[in-house]
């Protein structure tokens, strides 16, 4: 590794840092101004905007490595045409994030944050049978839009619970069809029939505010929505205005736009929606095998030699 200087974005988790002996890192400040010739690699731990203006800056670049293996925030196509490898870690988190989704499905559906809350509060003094009555899991319609690898995960999962599942997705995806029994619909018809809508996708241009008014408005007012893609595929504001009006049962979300919400959004206030921190991958086993991957991806790019997994 003749050059390995890396820009890193924030404090890094000890379980890259203890990896990264023998490469110098450098602040994300760079990316903000000036000319820096002697960097050789950015690794993105978090999810900071990279693009072409800011490869601009980075003459000798020879890789990207990202922590996680969404690279929205990275425009893959401006790293390629300047001959820069961008690497993530997919199939490693497949599991981990599938496990979030169906946490959220089924705190969602069965009120289980509330509850917490009024379990622990001075007004919980008597068992009342008639308090807190939330939607069934098991033997309801789940539908999946995006049937990739954590898709499926998904679908696995609800075999177990006796789910119909049906699924929307780019293109259709048989084979998952064959392994998990989900059956293909349109997106309109997803909607009108899921009692759990779980949002699997990626965030591409033809995604971005996919769930937004008309989309809500075809779900059923009984129907739960569950995102653990990027926030920006709902429309937080049609989302607010659904929950609120009681347009659809309840919302889980792993993922917010912008995130975080401003601390005073209206969506913080409502009762009906679960929100977790951005905690798909968040097990100390997924994410030693992510901080294994990423670097490694890194060190490789920086030999120049082919990267375990690249995108673009
Ligand atoms: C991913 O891997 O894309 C997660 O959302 C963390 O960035």
């Amino acid at each position: 590794m003749s050059n390995s200087k890396v820009v890193a974005d924030g404090p890094l988790a000890a379980a890259v840092s203890q990896r990264l002996s023998g490469v110098e890192l450098l602040d994300w400040s760079l990316t903000e101004a000036g000319t820096h010739p002697e960097v050789a690699a950015l690794y993105t731990y978090g999810h900071p905007r990279v693009d072409g203006q800011i490869l601009d800056r980075f003459p000798a670049l020879q890789v990207i490595s990202n922590y996680g293996v969404g690279v929205d925030h990275i425009d893959v196509a401006a790293a390629v045409q300047r001959g820069i490898v961008v690497g993530n870690t997919p199939g490693i988190l497949n599991g981990a994030t599938a496990d979030m989704a169906f946490t959220l499905l089924m705190a969602t559906g069965r009120r289980l944050v509330e509850g917490d809350r009024y379990a622990r509060s001075p007004e919980f003094t008597v068992y009342d049978p008639g308090y807190m009555l939330g939607r069934e899991i098991y033997g309801q319609t789940l539908g999946i839009l995006g049937m990739g690898r954590i898709g499926e995960q998904i679908a696995r999962r609800a075999a177990g619970f006796d789910m119909p599942i049906v699924y929307h997705n780019r293109t259709r995806n048989e084979e998952a069809e064959q392994r998990t029994g989900a059956r293909y619909v349109d997106f309109e018809q997803l909607l009108g029939t899921a009692d759990y809508v779980v949002v699997a996708t990626p965030l591409t241009p033809q995604t971005t505010g996919l769930i937004g008014p008309r989309a809500l408005g075809l779900m059923k007012s009984t129907a739960c929505l569950i995102n653990i893609a990027r926030g920006a595929v709902v429309d937080t504001e049609a989302l607010t205005e659904a929950l609120a009006s009681g347009a659809i049962y309840a919302a889980g979300l792993d993922v917010t736009d912008p995130e975080p919400l401003p601390r005073n959004h209206p969506l913080l206030q409502l009762p009906n929606v679960t929100i977790a921190p951005h905690l798909g991958s968040a097990t100390e086993q997924t994410r030693e095998a992510m901080a294994a991957m990423s670097v490694e991806n890194l060190l490789r790019g920086l030999r120049s030699e082919p990267l375990l997994h690249t995108v673009g």
